[in-house]
């Protein structure tokens, strides 16, 4: 039986964003990652509330470049991001969808992280071994 709803508008693409990155701030692997480069995290949100926006209703809100993101995120941290991190990263990203909603954008929503996460894997390597 379909108890929640689905991702439907901007204040719910921020409630997942914000509830995501708290459980993110706390973990014991991922939170000192983000917490010793992010220092604005509102505008983090706003910045992530975007992409999603634009991944999901296709808005076009955002226009950063996520690849040369985590290549510079990958060099500040001596080239440690592995594939463990992205493993763990997508099991929060999973987990806080299936607690908040349910239903069709919430799918799409799962399914672009685990591409998205596949390619700036590799995306890192290639730049890991170039430089
Ligand atoms: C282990 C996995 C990951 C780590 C450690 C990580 C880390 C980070 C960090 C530290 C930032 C902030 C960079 C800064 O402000 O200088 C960031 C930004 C971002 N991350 Fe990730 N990330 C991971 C996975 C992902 C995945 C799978 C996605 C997409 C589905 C994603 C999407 C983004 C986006 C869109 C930004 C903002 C980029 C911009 O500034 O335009 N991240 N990430």
């Amino acid at each position: 039986m379909k108890t929640k709803a689905d991702i439907s508008n901007r204040k719910d693409v921020k409630s997942l964003v914000v509830t995501f990155y708290q459980k993110v701030r706390k973990h014991d692997i991922l939170g000192p990652i983000f917490n010793q480069i992010i220092t604005d995290w509102e505008a983090h949100f706003e910045l992530l509330t975007d992409f999603w926006e634009t991944q999901l209703f296709l808005k076009r809100k955002y226009h950063g470049n996520p690849v040369t993101v985590h290549q510079e995120v990958d060099d500040k941290t001596n080239n440690s991001v592995s594939s463990e991190q992205f493993g763990l990263w997508l099991n929060l990203w999973f987990e806080t969808i299936d607690e908040l909603f349910e239903g069709e954008i919430a799918w799409v929503a799962k399914n672009r992280a685990q591409k998205m996460s596949t390619m700036l894997f590799l995306k890192i390597f290639e730049h890991r071994n170039r430089s």
